[in-house]
C-alpha cells in the first residue's frame, strides 16, 4: 500500500482516538468511546501491517493471536476490584515493549538495516523511549505486585534512597548523552534501559497504601511518552499521536488525583507516606465502649422517617457486588417520598470512576451521583448517611495535620455533618490506608455489621415489612 494511504489511515485512526477519548468523559457515551478507540487501534494495526516495509508476517501474526488471547481471557476473568493492577501491568508491558522495539530498531540501524540513518532525532527519541520505557516497566511491575498482594503494600524506605535515586538519575542522563554523542554502539541504550528500570523500582517501592492510584496514573502517562518516543524513532505518526494522547491523559489524571488527595506529586512520590501506621492498640483505645451497633430493622426505621438520605459507597460495595441491592433500596426509599442521592469520592474504591461504573451497571440514574465538592455542603441538611463499604474516604483522620497519618490532608466526604451516620461493613477493620477511623465511635454513628449486599437486602426486607 502506498505511503499516502497509510498516512491517511493513520490520520483516521488518530481522529478516532481523540473522539474515543472524548466519549469516555461521560458514562452515557463511554461504551461508544471505547468502541471508537478499539476501531482506531484496529485501523492503525492493519495500516501498519500493509506497510511495504514489513518483511515477514509470521511473528507478527503469532504475537497478535497470543496477545488477543491473553487480553480476552484477562478481560473476562479479572474481577472489577482487580482492574487497577491489570492497568498497572498493561502500562508496564506497554513501556517495556516500546523500549524493546526501539532497541531492535537501533540494532537494525547499526547493521545498516531498514531504519534510515541514525541522526540526533533518532538517538534522542531512542534515549527517551529507553529511559521512560524501562522506568515504567519495572515501576509498574512493582505497583502490580503491591496491589495484587504479592508484596506488602506498605512503603519500603531504604536508607539513603534519595542519594541512590539521584545517582541512578544522573547515570541515566549520562548514558542518554553517550547514546546521542556516539551512536556507533547500542551498549549505552541497553545500559540505559537497565538503569532506568532500577530507578523505576526504586521510585515505586517507597510509595504505599493510598497513594498507589496516583502512581499508576503517572506510570500510564510514562508508557504513553515511551510510545511517542518509539514513534519518533520509527517516524510513525500514529504512534506519536496515540502515545502523546496517553501521556497527556495520564498526566491530567495524575494531577486530578493528587488534587483529590490534597497532595503535591512530589509528596506522593518521595515522602514515603503510609510507612508509620497506627497499631491495633490505637484502634482499641479509640473504639473502647463507644461503638454502637444496630440491627437492619432499627436502621430501616431510621431511614423510613428521613426526608433526605445520602448513600456513600466505597470499596466494600464493589467487593460485595452490592450495587443492585443498593439500587433496590434507593427505589424503595424514593417510593416512600425520601430524597436519595449518592456521594461519590474521587478515589472511592480501587480505580478512578469505580463507584460510577458499578452504580451505572445497576441502572442508578447518573443525575443522583454527586461529586464530593457538590455533596459536601449538603450533609448538614441530611438526615441519614448510609456509608456502604467505605472507610478511608469518610475517615475524619484525614483532617489531621500529622504527616504520619497516610491520608492526612486528603479531602473526604464530610458525612459526620449529617444528623445520623450508618456504616455498613463487616468489622471494625481498617480500610486501604490501614488506620483506625474515629467516625465508628462518633456519637451520631451506628454500625450495621455485615456484608454490604446482605445488609442492603436486609434493609429492603425490613422496610417492606416495617
Ligand atoms: P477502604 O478505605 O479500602 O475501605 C473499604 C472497607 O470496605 C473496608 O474497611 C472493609 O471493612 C469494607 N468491606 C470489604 N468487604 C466488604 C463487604 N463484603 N461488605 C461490606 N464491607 C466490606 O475503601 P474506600 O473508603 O472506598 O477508600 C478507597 C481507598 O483506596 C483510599 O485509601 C484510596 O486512596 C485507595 N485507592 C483508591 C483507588 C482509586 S483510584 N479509587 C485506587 C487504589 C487505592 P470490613 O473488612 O470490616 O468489612
Amino acid at each position: 500500500m502506498s505511503i499516502e494511504y497509510i498516512n491517511l489511515a493513520y490520520l483516521a485512526a488518530a481522529v478516532l482516538f481523540i473522539l474515543g477519548l472524548k466519549g469516555l468523559t461521560n458514562p452515557r457515551t463511554a461504551v461508544r468511546g471505547n468502541l471508537m478507540g478499539s476501531a482506531a487501534m484496529l485501523i492503525a494495526i492493519i495500516a501498519t501491517l500493509l506497510d511495504k516495509r514489513i518483511v515477514s508476517f509470521e511473528i507478527i501474526v503469532a504475537g497478535l493471536v497470543l496477545g488477543a488471547l491473553v487480553g480476552v481471557i484477562l478481560a473476562y476473568r479479572v474481577p472489577m476490584t482487580g482492574m487497577p493492577q491489570l492497568i498497572a501491568i498493561f502500562n508496564g508491558f506497554g513501556g517495556g515493549a516500546s523500549a524493546l522495539a526501539v532497541g531492535a530498531a537501533l540494532e537494525e540501524a547499526l547493521k545498516g538495516g531498514f531504519v534510515e540513518g541514525i541522526d540526533v532525532q533518532f538517538t534522542l527519541a531512542a534515549a527517551i523511549a529507553g529511559l521512560i520505557g524501562g522506568l515504567s516497566f519495572l515501576g509498574s511491575a512493582i505497583a502490580f505486585g503491591k496491589l495484587q498482594g504479592i508484596m506488602g503494600d506498605k512503603p519500603i524506605l531504604l536508607p539513603g534512597r534519595h542519594v541512590i535515586n539521584a545517582i541512578l538519575a544522573i547515570a541515566c542522563v549520562g548514558l542518554s548523552a553517550w547514546l546521542v554523542i556516539d551512536p556507533s554502539t547500542s551498549l549505552p541504550f541497553w545500559l540505559l534501559v537497565g538503569t532506568a528500570s532500577l530507578l523505576g523500582l526504586m521510585l515505586v517501592i517507597p510509595i504505599g497504601g493510598a497513594d498507589m492510584p496516583v502512581v499508576i496514573a503517572l506510570l500510564n502517562a510514562y508508557s504513553g511518552l515511551a510510545a511517542a518516543g518509539h514513534g519518533w524513532v520509527l517516524n510513525n505518526s500514529v504512534l506519536i499521536i496515540a502515545g502523546s494522547l496517553v501521556g497527556a491523559a495520564g498526566f491530567i489524571l495524575t494531577a486530578l488525583m493528587s488534587k483529590a488527595m490534597n497532595r503535591s506529586l512530589a509528596n506522593v512520590m518521595f515522602a514515603g507516606v503510609g510507612a508509620a501506621v497506627a497499631d491495633a492498640a490505637d484502634s482499641d483505645k479509640m473504639y473502647a465502649g463507644r461503638v454502637k451497633s444496630a440491627s437492619p430493622d432499627e436502621v430501616a426505621m431510621l431511614m423510613d422517617g428521613a426526608r433526605r438520605v445520602v448513600i456513600a459507597p466505597g470499596y466494600g460495595m464493589a467487593v460485595a457486588q452490592a450495587q443492585h441491592a443498593v439500587q433496590e433500596l434507593t427505589m424503595l426509599l424514593e417510593s416512600r417520598g425520601v430524597e436519595v442521592e449518592f456521594a461519590i469520592h474521587p478515589v472511592a474504591g480501587r480505580m478512578p470512576g469505580h463507584m460510577n461504573v458499578l452504580l451505572a451497571e445497576a441502572d442508578v440514574s447518573y443525575d443522583k451521583l454527586k461529586d464530593m465538592d457538590e455533596i459536601n455542603p449538603t450533609f448538614r441538611q441530611t438526615d441519614v448517611v448510609l456509608v456502604i463499604g467505605a472507610n478511608d474516604v469518610v475517615n475524619p483522620m484525614a483532617r489531621s495535620a500529622d504527616p504520619s497519618v497516610p491520608i492526612a490532608g486528603m479531602p473526604i466526604l464530610n458525612v459526620d455533618d449529617a444528623q445520623s451516620v450508618v456504616i455498613v461493613k463487616r468489622s471494625l477493620s481498617p480500610g486501604f490506608a490501614g488506620i483506625p477511623n474515629p467516625l465508628f465511635a462518633a456519637d451520631n454513628t451506628l454500625m450495621l455489621f455485615g456484608d454490604a449486599r446482605a445488609m442492603a437486602a436486609a434493609l429492603v426486607t425490613a422496610l417492606r415489612e416495617g
